[in-house]
């Protein structure tokens, strides 16, 4: 495993990171979320992300109980939190003042952590005024509650507004931003962010690097049972890769499985060190409804010498979908 500073900052965090969106809380117990963290930090993963809104706090309350019993050293893994979903009333939610402190104090007790190392608002929220999220964000950092804050999902625009803000009064300016980075969504992390890392130090924790499990390749020949798409809740899953789009997007993956066979790897380790081999993505978090699943994605760090320029190239004709201003390395 090797670490990389979280954008500017002097965090390092593991390459690969583990979270726990689906899985912790409905397809896993405890005792399964403590044999896939327990995996992932012998492996040398030193990032568990997490946030109010999986499954309505229970995913952070498991976490919290797994972290307990492990009782591994505070000062050793760094875990997060994100704000925004935290129930119906009109205070449960957004970026508020109120709901920023209240969801930050209500993670902390699920997690059973005394600060938490990263959090991030979960989305962007119109209705409060940028000013006041960037303070509640430094509150938090002043009051030891909270190291490092970010975004997830935030336009540039956002993000730089935020910044500038920060910059402005006096503030501890974001961090981090943590937006969906996979072979077929490429456009923020490697068009939209560029003037970021370098202005502001962005580092990003990127998200869903297999598009929840698509690019494994387990769905070319129809749904597996016991799959995410097969879940109550992720029927919008299905839909999309149902669509015009979507089967257009399996014949492409059809192709880089028989890519990834010839390089000699399975499809879901290509994936993941394709987008290890973007130097913006500070980590990159994996999911896993299974301890195999999980270990057979971080094999894929063994395999870094046969991503050559020569296979990015082939797999950037069948994707053929690299954004007009990106970057080149
Ligand atoms: N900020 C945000 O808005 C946001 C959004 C989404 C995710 N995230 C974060 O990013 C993390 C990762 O996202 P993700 O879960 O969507 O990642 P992903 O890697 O795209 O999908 C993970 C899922 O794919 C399947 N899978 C993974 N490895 C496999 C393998 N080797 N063989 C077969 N199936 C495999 C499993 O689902 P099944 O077994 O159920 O099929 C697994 O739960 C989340 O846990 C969360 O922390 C953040």
């Amino acid at each position: 495993m090797e670490y990389r500073r979280l954008g500017r900052s002097g965090l390092k965090v593991s390459e690969l990171s583990l979270g726990s969106w689906v899985t912790f809380g409905k397809q896993v117990d405890e005792k399964e979320a403590m044999a896939l963290m327990s995996l992932a930090y012998d492996e040398g993963i030193n990032f568990f992300d997490n946030a109010e809104g999986y499954e309505a706090g229970a995913s952070e309350a498991l976490m919290g109980a797994a972290l307990e019993k492990l009782g591994w050293g505070r000062d050793s893994y760094a875990v997060s939190s994100k704000v925004f979903w935290g129930g119906d009333k009109p205070t449960q939610r957004g970026l508020s003042r109120k709901h920023v402190t209240d969801a930050c104090h209500a993670a902390l007790k699920r997690l059973r952590v005394d600060y938490l190392d990263l959090y991030f608002c979960h989305r962007p929220d119109a209705d409060t005024p940028i000013e006041e999220t960037v303070r509640a964000m430094h509150n938090l950092i002043t009051q030891g509650k909270v190291l490092y804050w970010g975004t997830s999902e935030w336009s540039a625009q956002q993000i730089t507004e935020a910044w500038a803000v920060a910059r402005e009064l006096g503030l501890t300016p974001p961090t981090m931003e943590q937006p969906e980075y996979n072979l077929f969504r490429r456009d923020k992390v490697e068009s939209e962010f560029l003037p970021l890392y370098e202005l502001t130090g962005l580092g990003t924790t990127i998200f869903s690097p297999l598009a929840s499990g698509v690019l494994t390749g387990k769905y070319n020949d129809g749904i597996p049972k016991d799959s995410r798409m097969t879940l109550s809740g992720y029927e919008w899953l299905k839909k999309r890769w149902e669509s015009p789009d979507g089967i257009d997007k399996l014949e492409k993956i059809r192709q880089l499985a028989s890519l990834a066979a010839e390089v000699g790897m399975p499809l879901n380790r290509l994936a993941l060190l394709w987008c290890l081999h973007n130097p913006h993505v500070s980590t990159v978090i994996l999911g896993a409804s299974k301890k195999a699943q999980l270990a057979d994605n971080l094999a894929a760090l063994d395999s870094k010498d046969k991503l050559t320029d020569d296979v990015i190239e082939k797999i950037e004709k069948i994707v053929d979908n690299k954004p007009a201003l990106a970057e080149r390395f």
